[in-house]
């Protein structure tokens, strides 16, 4: 079973931050929106959402068809509610294949417009009614990491802004992007490969560290990490912990 729990919360800033954990020992756009200037405060709110698998049948030679059986929906996620409001962590927790990933790919609009039920997740009591919607207010840094290694650090963290920050200068893009490597402690590591697990480049807490950039560098108010500290050491996770405390405190004021 998926819980939710909300670990931290202070009244000091104005994000909202959603993670994913196997670890239970952790203790909107709208069209308006669009138009108006961005809210103080959000309010995402989720209430009875299902989600059922439907999976694609395997293509097969057709002399063997006879022999494969219609694949049988899964029911991965029913009746999930909770409220999550600014100034907040919420962390979902459970065990492997409980859903967690499932939950929060749609929450942060990361599903095909077929498999999003626009009842069921709302944003300041405004129902979202696509997940391109749901896109444009959050951030999400999925599972896996999604970085080229051949870049470095600030490559890595300017191909992003030049995306997502559209509007702006290549010089405030330059700056915003070294504020946010400091903020991220990934400063002195700027021009260092990202790398994989062939190219060794930078440590696996720095990695998470430039994933999260990549998807925060346009400050969205609502920020989804999933599963932010798996696969690093104990002292690795602990500082990411430590990390999106300041964050929670210090970027979103
Ligand atoms: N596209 C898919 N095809 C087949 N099964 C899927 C698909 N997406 C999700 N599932 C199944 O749905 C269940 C939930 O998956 P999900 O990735 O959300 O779990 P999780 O809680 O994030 O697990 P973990 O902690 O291992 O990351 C799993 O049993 C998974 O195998
Ligand atoms: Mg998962």
């Amino acid at each position: 079973m998926v819980s939710c729990l909300k670990p931290q919360s202070s009244n000091e800033d104005d994000s909202v931050i959603l993670f994913s954990t196997s670890n239970s020992s952790i203790s909107p756009s709208s069209s308006s929106f669009n138009h108006s200037p961005p809210p103080s405060s959000y309010k995402l709110s989720i209430k009875n959402l299902t989600y059922t698998l439907h999976p694609h049948k395997t293509i097969i030679p057709f002399s063997f068809s006879h022999l494969t059986q219609k694949p049988h929906p899964i029911n991965i996620l029913k009746s999930v509610s909770f409220v999550a409001r600014t100034s907040e962590i919420v962390a979902v927790v459970g065990p492997s294949g409980t859903g967690k990933s499932t939950l929060l790919r749609i929450i942060a609009g990361r599903v095909k417009d077929k498999d999003f039920n626009p009842k069921t997740i709302s944003i300041n009591d405004q129902p979202m009614s696509t997940p391109s919607h749901l896109r444009k207010i959050c951030g999400f840094v999925s599972q896996e990491d999604n970085l080229l290694p051949l870049l470095t650090v600030k490559e890595t963290l300017l191909f992003s802004a030049k995306f997502r920050l559209k509007e702006m200068t290549p010089k405030e893009r330059e700056l915003r992007v070294e504020n946010l490597m400091h903020e991220l402690g990934l400063f002195h590591v700027q021009d260092s490969f990202v790398g994989d697990e062939e190219n060794r480049g930078v440590s696996g807490g720095e990695r998470k560290r430039v994933s999260i950039g990549v998807d925060m560098i346009h400050n969205p108010p609502i920020l989804v990490l999933d599963e932010p500290t798996s696969g690093l050491d104990s002292t690795s996770a602990l500082h990411l912990k430590h990390f999106q405390y300041i964050f929670k405190k210090e970027l979103f004021l």
